[in-house]
């Protein structure tokens, strides 16, 4: 196992606020760290520290096996870092900007040629390569946010937000692009895009107030959602009835829910016992009863519900406010 990333104890406190708390973490080669949390929970704090942009209160930051306040010019070589925003010389052009950086970063002739035609063609920059970055829009000057953050070839990576900004294509790219390069790299990136975790992240922390608060694979986090291994099932309005209470004898099924859809059918959403698999006994039962059903689908978690029970704190949500619809009412079956 590569460890190019640890991070042990880490905390930065700004006067009385404490925006980043005892973190410990780890990322090893061919990782990619989601990093999820509520505004303010000390995402970009954390990176702007394991990039050596800002100086923790406390804790200790290796990268590459190098300590990152004895070796900061060392730790840079290997870190790429795209802040938040992705701040940039507005008077320069891509160009420039990629030239200045590669002289920063005192690359040789033959890595600068590279680094810049890797990174241009990656990030589609050719069409604006010699307009003043002021001027491009939102997405390119994220484009060219990445552009400089890739262009030594480094093995760390920190992308602060990536694809804000981006259009649907363009998100589509740059995940593909993370994908390329995560093999080789350990790479981390925050995001509030939920999905994007999916997509890309074979992990994610979700931290909030300053602490983690889960530290899993993606799919370890759904699981843990209500709607873990609930079944879908979507029916003509005048058969919902006739479905709720088929659903409700079956022993398996927790609870029904009924999501009133805009689309004229009607949503109900049949939860197991403790996440337990319930599509085999849900589907006998609407056979042995001849009902038709229009979809039936299997839930694999809803991270979004996971998200909101982390970070708004308490138990996980049974009220049914949370189902993602609206007219959602809630029938508890053999309490
Ligand atoms: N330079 C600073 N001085 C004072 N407080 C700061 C400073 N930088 C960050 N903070 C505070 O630290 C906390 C964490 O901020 P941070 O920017 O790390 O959050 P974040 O998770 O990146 O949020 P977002 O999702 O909005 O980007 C916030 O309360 C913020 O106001
Ligand atoms: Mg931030």
């Amino acid at each position: 196992m590569d460890r190019l990333l640890e991070i042990n104890g880490l905390t930065k406190k700004f006067g009385p606020i404490t925006a980043v708390d005892n973190i410990s973490f780890s990322v090893d080669r061919g990782e990619v760290l989601g990093f999820l949390g509520p505004n303010g929970a000390g995402k970009s704090t954390t990176m702007k520290m394991a990039t050596g942009y800002l100086s923790p209160t406390s804790g200790n930051i290796t990268v590459c096996g190098s300590d990152v306040r004895r070796n900061p010019i060392e730790i840079k070589r290997r870190i790429g870092y795209l802040p938040e925003g992705a701040p940039l010389y507005g008077d320069m052009t891509p160009h420039s900007l990629l030239n200045f950086v590669s002289d920063v970063r005192k690359l040789s002739r033959e890595d600068r040629r590279r680094g810049i035609e890797q990174a241009v063609e990656s990030l589609h920059l050719e069409r604006v390569l010699h307009q003043p970055i002021e001027t491009l829009s939102k997405g390119y000057k994220r484009r060219v946010g990445l552009a400089q953050a890739i262009i030594h070839d480094p093995d760390v990576l920190v992308l602060d937000e990536p694809t804000d900004g981006l259009d649907p294509n363009q998100k589509h790219e740059v995940r593909e692009l993370l994908d390329r390069m995560s093999s080789t790299k350990a790479i981390i990136i925050s995001t509030h895009i939920l999905e994007e975790v999916d997509a890309v992240c074979s992990r994610a922390i979700i931290i909030s107030q300053g602490r983690i608060v889960a530290d899993q694979m993606p799919s370890q986090l759904e699981e843990r959602s209500r709607f873990h291994n609930a079944v879908g099932i979507r029916i003509t309005p005048d058969n919902a009835e006739k479905c709720m209470s088929i659903l409700h004898d079956i022993s398996e099924v927790r609870s029904v829910e009924q999501v009133i859809q805009s689309s004229g059918l009607s949503e109900l959403v049949a939860f197991p016992h403790n996440g337990g698999d319930i599509i085999g006994p849900v589907r006998s039962a609407l056979d042995q009863n001849g009902l038709m059903v229009d979809e039936m689908f299997v839930e694999k978690g809803r991270l979004e519900d996971v998200f909101r029970n982390l970070t708004i704190g308490g138990a996980p949500n049974e009220s049914g406010d949370d189902t993602g619809g609206v007219g959602v009412q809630e029938v508890a079956n053999h309490a």
